[in-house]
């Protein structure tokens, strides 16, 4: 992260603004969470907002969708979350200016059942990020396909929710699981936190995806962000080249509905008072 500062403040800030902490989650694993995540993270940071991408997976794909590979150093998530190190020692740069990552390790793995053993468990993340969220406009976090307590630090750390959903038939009956498990944290232990929208990923137009997509915004409505995101082959293949898609390949569909995503995220839930 750049110490440089511009009239007191990292560059991409203004005064007395406020981080936006967004975690991405959906317990349905391959419905592009991370490929959600990773780009939006990017074309937010390509619109100069200083951001910071957070991988709480233990798979560790977005760091490696950023070529930085899963690390088993100790200065990763996991020792945010398990021995207290604050966040700012594990944040790497990446390729573009604005975005930072902080990655996740293998040891993430045990993560759920150590986390158990702890006070305030749930609240770790949150601590750790409130710590240093005045120095990034954008807090993205990327969740494992789960509701354990990895989720719920992701969950109990944020402002709002991003669900990215894939028009298919059992999509509705999972968003449901996510809806109830936002509303018991809000009921626990983040009262603020809001679905800040509802992403349709892998969109191909059929009958049945047009039918799900119908189905969502008729009962979300303006929760479910205008934006679709298509099936695009270029989009699976630059988390391969460890590139976010505008670094890989900046005219294909996929790129430009994910600068469009992070344009209406921008829009619908500003950031430092300049939405
Ligand atoms: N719009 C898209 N078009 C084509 N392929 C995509 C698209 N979005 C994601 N993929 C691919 O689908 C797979 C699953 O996507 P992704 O890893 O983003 O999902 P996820 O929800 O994070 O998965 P997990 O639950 O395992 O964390 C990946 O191989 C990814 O490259
Ligand atoms: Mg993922």
């Amino acid at each position: 992260m750049s110490k440089k500062k511009v009239g007191g403040l990292p560059p991409g800030m203004e005064a007395g603004s406020m981080s936006r902490i967004l975690t991405i989650a959906n317990q349905k694993g391959g419905v592009g969470k991370t490929t959600t995540a990773v780009n939006l993270a990017a074309s937010l940071a390509a619109a100069e907002r200083r951001t910071l991408l957070i991988d709480v997976d233990p798979q560790g794909n977005a760091g490696s969708a950023l070529g930085i590979r899963r690390d088993d150093s100790d200065r990763t998530v996991y020792e945010v979350l398990l021995d207290g190190l604050p966040l700012k020692d594990a944040v790497r740069k990446t390729e573009l200016k604005f975005l930072d990552l902080v990655p996740a390790s293998k040891h993430l793995v045990g993560a759920e059942l150590e986390l158990a053993e702890i006070d305030g468990r749930e609240a770790r993340l949150k601590r750790a990020v409130d710590a240093i969220a005045g120095e990034y406009e954008y807090v993205i976090i990327d969740c494992p396909p789960s509701l354990g307590l990895l989720t719920l630090n992701g969950l109990v750390a944020a402002q709002g929710v991003v669900i990215p959903l894939q028009c298919e038939y059992y999509a509705l009956e999972g968003l449901a699981d996510v809806l109830k498990t936002i509303e018991l944290v809000r009921a626990a232990a983040n009262p603020g936190l809001k679905v800040d929208g509802i992403v349709l990923t892998m969109y191909s137009a059929n009958n049945l995806a047009n039918q799900v997509a119908d189905e969502i915004r008729s009962t979300f409505k303006s929760q479910v962000f205008k934006t679709v995101i298509p099936r695009n082959v270029r989009l699976s293949e630059a988390p391969s080249h460890g590139k976010p898609i505008l670094l890989y390949d900046v005219t294909s569909k996929g790129c430009q509905c994910y600068l469009e995503l992070a344009r209406e995220v921008t829009r619908r839930l500003g950031a430092g008072g300049r939405a």
